[in-house]
């Protein structure tokens, strides 16, 4: 008895830490995003007028995006294949073959290496994958699977005790630190998932320094890359290394990351079209969401609390009298691929309403190939097979229950 009232205490007390510390967060998480959306945006057009000027219209896209927000995002660099490990995937329950991989990558810096998981569905034939970039450390991400990982593989979200890890569970859902790898494999997807942490640390102190020795020519420039930018050019690498591998559908790999890893996720799938398309959870500012938004994260809030996410120009955006772009000019560079665009209701930090307005406004750039971009009437209509998937469900911010399935859907339907 005693004992359940002082882990009741404690958990209040965390959650109150928790709540001052996210004090904008908590009191915007009491709010709930409308179905029917009544807010009207003034949006700059998209510069593009027809489907055979559509690469030149979408390199320029790019060097606005790059210019105001991610940095200069290298084109080309090189990924190499170290070391592969089998691991054994007995714990299983869907037939499976994983391997470790110990990954090379280079800019035009100072290499770098971190570990990967690769697990796919046993198969006769290639099959489609999800590259998932995720940030609670790996072995946090694949739990079911034994890995030998190298020193320098973080071990977030593991290192806390499990009284800890609880109750992120909790808060952020139970697939805040790892997918459901059993039912990915069941709708015949493999993943190849990674911890972004390990390629540049998401932490101010030490990410600047690791950006600046690997990507000494962007840093140098007048755009310098910040971390999204820096973790979706380690996606588009490692689609140089999927691409090689046989077991793969090459033409069938989707990028998925939530919130801070979904906009990179989001960024990487944009800028490089071998992507078939993105998985974007709650991806927010500097993601789907609008910049000239007033609901949820502004832009000064996200570049004081993480300046080394974007290109210092970002924070001097005007969010009174922005700039002749928006977020709707990244989800265009993804057309006529496949998008899912995750959303709840309570996160209106994420804001979803922006991201309806901006997913609305991209849409015409599906028509230019014949295809319809968002066909979503509301906030709430869930159209897995739509090349703009908008979902939303109840609760707040995280990976819960109802995620995966609706993902699985969109991945589905595009297979
Ligand atoms: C913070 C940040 C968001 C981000 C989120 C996350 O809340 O403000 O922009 O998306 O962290 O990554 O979980």
């Amino acid at each position: 008895m005693l004992k359940n009232i002082f882990r009741g205490l404690m958990i209040a007390a965390l959650l109150f830490v928790v709540a001052c510390t996210y004090q904008n967060r908590v009191q915007l998480t009491l709010v709930a995003a409308p179905i029917t959306p009544k807010q009207q945006f003034d949006l700059p057009p998209l510069p593009i007028s027809d489907r055979e000027q559509w690469s030149q219209s979408r390199e320029n896209l790019r060097q606005i995006l790059e210019q105001n927000v991610y940095g200069e995002i290298p084109d080309k660099g090189s990924a190499a294949l170290i070391k592969i490990t089998r691991i054994d995937t007995n714990t299983l329950t869907e037939p499976a073959i994983a391997e470790q991989w110990q990954i090379k990558l280079q800019a035009d810096g100072i290499a770098r290496e971190f570990l990967a998981v690769l697990v796919l569905p046993q198969s006769e034939t290639p099959v489609p994958l999800v590259l998932i970039q995720n940030f609670c450390g790996l072995e946090a991400s694949v739990p079911q699977l034994t890995l030998t990982p190298l020193e320098t593989t973080s071990r977030l979200c593991t290192d806390s005790s499990a009284f800890v890890n609880g109750i992120h569970l909790y808060v952020f859902g139970r697939y805040a630190a790892a997918p459901p790898l059993d039912m990915i494999l069941a709708e015949g997807y493999g993943i190849l998932i990674f911890n972004s942490g390990d390629f540049i640390k998401d932490k101010a102190a030490f990410a600047p320094r690791q950006m600046d020795a690997f990507f000494p020519a962007s840093r140098q420039g007048k755009n310098p890359i910040g971390t999204i930018g820096a973790w979706a050019f380690a996606s588009m690498r490692m689609m140089d290394l999927l691409e090689q591998d046989e077991r793969i559908r090459a033409d069938k790999v989707f990028t998925y990351g939530h919130s801070r890893q979904g906009k990179s996720a989001l960024v990487a799938a944009a800028f490089d079209s071998r992507f078939a398309g993105s998985i974007a959870h709650q991806s927010g500012t500097g993601g789907a969401a609008l910049n000239r938004s007033h609901n949820g994260e502004s832009i000064a809030s996200i570049t004081k609390t993480y300046p080394h996410w974007f290109t210092p120009a970002y924070a001097n955006l005007p969010e009174q009298d922005p700039a002749n772009f928006d977020q709707h000019f990244l989800i265009a560079m993804l057309a006529p691929r496949a998008l899912m665009l995750g959303n709840a209701r309570r996160d209106v930090w994420s804001d979803p309403v922006s991201t309806f307005r901006a997913a609305e406004a991209a849409s015409p750039v599906w028509e230019l190939f014949g295809r319809q971009g968002m066909r979503a009437k509301n906030l709430g209509d869930y159209q897995p097979s739509a090349h703009i998937a908008f979902w939303m469900r109840p609760g707040t911010h995280g990976q819960v229950k109802e995620d995966w399935p609706a993902f699985l859907q969109f991945l589905t339907a595009h297979k």
